[in-house]
């Protein structure tokens, strides 16, 4: 948009990983064109051009796309660190090397390959009971949620048991697919798993069909950060495996701990009850579209016919190249470098919190993309939203992810992942103002 200020060209070049000249003269490029203007010591921006305005519908489209200029919504990570180097080598050396057979229609659970590779990463760094034949590659959690929602209903499931707090677009997938969703109290010790219907049944008889249904995010709890305790996590294994019920774990962002020991899957605790799914939308980018399932063995085949079916399946270069970087230490080094930044990040947001508003409380902070911002009651989260939007930055009130009556607010999730690295501090800055004028109001 005109007058929209440029990032400096040694800040993009850093983002980017690319060399300084090469911003620099690119900039430079386009000054020369007339698209950017610049003056020594004011920076960058964009000319207006005059007679070249857009139409108000491709506006209204481009600025949608756009979205707001300072972003601490929950659920997207710093896509400027995309590891744009080794992706763009792991994906040379996998086209290089692919057969005809995975340029074809390849396998719907997805290529050997990364299956193989998924398996050995996810039993090495999240614990989980795996082998290759087990893993279902999809296009993030949640197309495998919903592939498990539509084999759940097509079994007769009619119900789906949810966190009282959880991400809205989750719930939606299960109306869709035609189960109602059922919210669970939530405490700092996550989901109330012992409230679950028939949480003391009689063992299930041989092939009778599997009717229950749980989804939770056991590793971090989202949005409140906790994890599920020790003690659910063995009740909700018991009552999985003693009624045929099926548990859906949504590990989305289990790589990122930052203040104690990895917190390992609750999958291996009952492998046969639990669809395990992770995806590569916070460790890489969401753009990817890459995420995988572990299933238990009778829903193997349910699942895959879904996916086949609806003609859902993945592509096999980004496979070919998730798989290489992965088995070539990429994966893990990326992990370990977000996992540095992010923690930066959570370190400098609380910081600037209890230096500006010492009256908010932030909580959820030891693992994760965002954490809990705890609002004095009687702070209406809908008026620091809107104050905040008035400054350009976007953030959530803890209402968006409520399912229920259970009533735990107010507070904002502030997602700190999602700024590039030049607008980070004015983002942060932005909210402790928009904070200040409410709660100092
Ligand atoms: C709780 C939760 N689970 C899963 C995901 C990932 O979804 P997907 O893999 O479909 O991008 C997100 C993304 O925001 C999330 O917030």
């Amino acid at each position: 948009m005109a007058g929209t200020a440029l990032p400096s060209s040694r800040a993009l070049a850093r983002d980017l990983g690319l060399a300084r000249n090469t911003v620099a003269e690119t900039y430079g490029q386009l000054v020369a064109e007339g698209w950017l203007s610049a003056r020594h010591g004011s920076g960058t921006w964009v000319t207006q051009r005059a007679g070249q305005l857009p139409s108000v519908g491709a506006t209204a489209g481009r600025s949608a796309a756009r979205g707001p200029r300072y972003d601490l919504r929950p659920g997207v990570p710093d896509v400027s660190a995309f590891p744009r180097a080794a992706w763009l080598a792991a994906a040379r050396k996998a086209l290089a090397a692919a057969s005809a057979a995975e340029l074809s229609y390849a396998d719907p659970r997805g290529l050997p390959g990364l299956r193989t590779a998924l398996a050995e990463y996810l039993a090495r760094a999240r614990g989980v009971a795996v082998t290759p034949d087990r893993v279902i590659v999809c296009a993030g959690f949640s197309q495998g949620m919903e592939l498990v929602c539509e084999v759940l209903r097509a079994r007769g499931s009619r119900e789906l048991a949810v966190e009282a707090y959880g991400h809205p677009q989750h719930r939606g997938i299960a109306a869709r697919s035609g189960l109602r969703v059922v919210p669970l109290p939530v405490d700092d010790r996550g989901a109330d798993v012992a409230v679950l219907p028939g949480s003391r049944p009689p063992a299930r008889q041989a092939g009778s069909p599997r009717l229950g249904a749980v989804l939770l995010t056991p590793a971090h709890q989202f949005p409140f950060g906790v994890i599920l305790a020790p003690d659910r996590r063995r009740h909700v294994a018991e009552w999985a495996a003693a009624t045929g019920a099926v548990v859906i774990e949504d590990d989305y962002d289990g790589e990122f701990r930052y203040d104690r020991q990895a917190v390992g899957a609750l999958q291996p605790l009952a492998p046969e009850s639990v669809v395990y799914a992770g995806t590569a939308s916070k460790s890489l980018a969401p753009g990817l579209r890459l995420g995988w399932l572990v299933v238990p063995a009778d829903l193997l085949d349910p699942i895959v016919d879904a996916k086949r079916t609806a003609g859902r399946l993945s592509s096999s270069l980004d496979q070919l190249a998730l798989a290489e970087l992965i088995r070539s230490g990429g994966y893990d080094r990326q992990v370990r470098r977000a996992r540095l930044a992010y923690r930066r990040r959570r370190d400098r947001l609380i910081a600037a919190l209890a230096a500006a508003v010492p009256d908010v409380r932030v909580a959820g902070i030891a693992a994760g993309l965002h954490a809990l911002v705890r609002l004095p009651g009687g702070v209406a989260e809908r008026d620091v939203v809107t104050r905040a939007a008035a400054r350009g930055l976007a953030v959530h009130g803890l209402a968006t992810t409520q399912a229920g009556e259970q009533d735990l607010g107010p507070a904002l999730i502030v997602g700190y992942a999602t700024p590039p690295p030049y607008a980070f501090s004015t983002a942060v800055a932005r909210l402790c103002a928009a904070l200040r004028e409410v709660i100092g109001a």
